[in-house]
């Protein structure tokens, strides 16, 4: 089975860190975003992928040269300009020639960390002779979202983009894996950016044709700066066990440094006396001594000065100096950019 991958958006709620390359580019502990997701489309079988490019594709295009990443063919579609997510996949349906061919294909938002079984999507979309099979995952607050309340065969009944908390009719939320037929290719009009969320799955749902699993597995959105620090701090818990800390080898922590449920990149130094907790360090970067730095993120090659704390999902981007004795906390630096 063939996928095409969505990649092309600026990630501005990850600004700073996505401001010199694309969300997928960053880091999940060792390696690129990219790499978690196209490993798990490979564990289910895909073996041809295509990324839909628009926002810095020379950053996919230098990392990968060979065409293949974590083991799967890669191929490439860079928009000309962006095209909304319905619009990126038209476009890269089109690079692959899946808009001529009959059978069904994967899409998959290149920012979604997740366990799901796709065979078990694979097979509804199968049975159902459904246009569109969308995979569900349950969240607690589903207003960021698009809601998807389905009837008991998993036909879907209405797709809500981000309904008020109160009115929200399910809390089973567009998880950002789907199957698709080339026919509903068709429905997306060529010439402008189009929205697969907002104006496409409800065309198909207003026809009865799109289906939706719900499924319990692991899934995160790693797009925000609260999200990009959970799913490492998950990812790191499943190689380390609870409550350790992911710490690259080549990192220096000195011994007098207080480091709990931490990731610790590439090169990274943490000083004596420094706290670290519940947070990532890019790699290159510094935590100076007596330092804290607590529920956030260190771009890479960011320095943390002597005495300085960063707190409350705070987020330096890359090489930023934050002066020794200073405080951050709920921000960014730099900010606005
Ligand atoms: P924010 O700017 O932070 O809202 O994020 P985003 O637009 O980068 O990502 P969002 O979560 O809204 O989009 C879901 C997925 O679709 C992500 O993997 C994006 O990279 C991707 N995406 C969004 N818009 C486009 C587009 O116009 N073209 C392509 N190729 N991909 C897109």
């Amino acid at each position: 089975m063939r996928a095409v991958v969505l990649v092309g958006g600026f990630g501005t709620r990850l600004r700073p860190l996505t401001q010199h390359r694309p969300k997928q580019m960053l880091p999940l502990l060792d390696r690129p975003m990219i790499e978690w997701v196209a490993e798990h489309l490979g564990r289910a079988g895909v073996d041809e992928i295509v990324l839909a490019l628009g926002y810095k594709p020379e950053a996919f295009l230098d990392a990968y040269p060979e065409g293949t990443c974590a083991g799967v063919r890669m191929r490439y579609a860079v928009e000309p300009e962006p095209l909304g997510t319905a619009g990126a996949i038209r476009f890269a349906a089109a690079e692959l020639g899946l808009d001529r061919g009959d059978e069904p294909f994967l899409v998959v938002n290149g920012d979604v960390i997740t366990d799901l079984d796709i065979g078990e999507l694979v097979d509804l979309h199968r049975s159902s002779g459904a246009e569109g099979t969308i995979a569900l995952s349950p969240v607690d607050d589903p207003s960021r979202y698009g809601v998807v309340p389905i009837d008991r065969d998993g036909r879907v009944e209405a797709f809500i983009e981000k309904p008020d908390a109160s009115t929200a009719p399910s809390h089973w939320i567009n998880a950002g894996t789907y199957v698709l037929e080339p026919a509903l290719l068709a429905r997306i009009p060529a010439d402008r950016a189009v929205s697969v969320e907002r104006e496409t799955f409800p065309a198909v749902v207003a026809e009865g044709g799109l289906y939706a699993l719900e499924s319990d597995a692991y899934w995160i959105d790693a797009g925000t700066p609260e999200t990009y620090l959970r799913v490492q701090l998950d990812l790191a818990q499943r190689r380390t066990g609870p409550d350790a800390s992911w710490i690259h080898p080549t990192a220096t922590v000195a011994p007098t440094a207080h480091v709990e449920r931490a990731v610790i990149g590439a090169g990274v130094v943490v000083a004596d006396g420094a706290t670290v907790v519940r947070s990532v360090l890019g790699a290159g970067s510094r935590v100076g001594a007596g330092s804290t730095v607590h529920r956030s993120v260190v771009g890479p090659a960011a320095i943390v000065g002597d005495g300085a704390s960063v707190h409350g999902l705070s987020v330096l981007g890359d090489a930023v100096e934050l002066a020794p004795g200073a405080a951050l906390r709920s921000a960014r630096l730099p900010d606005g950019e």
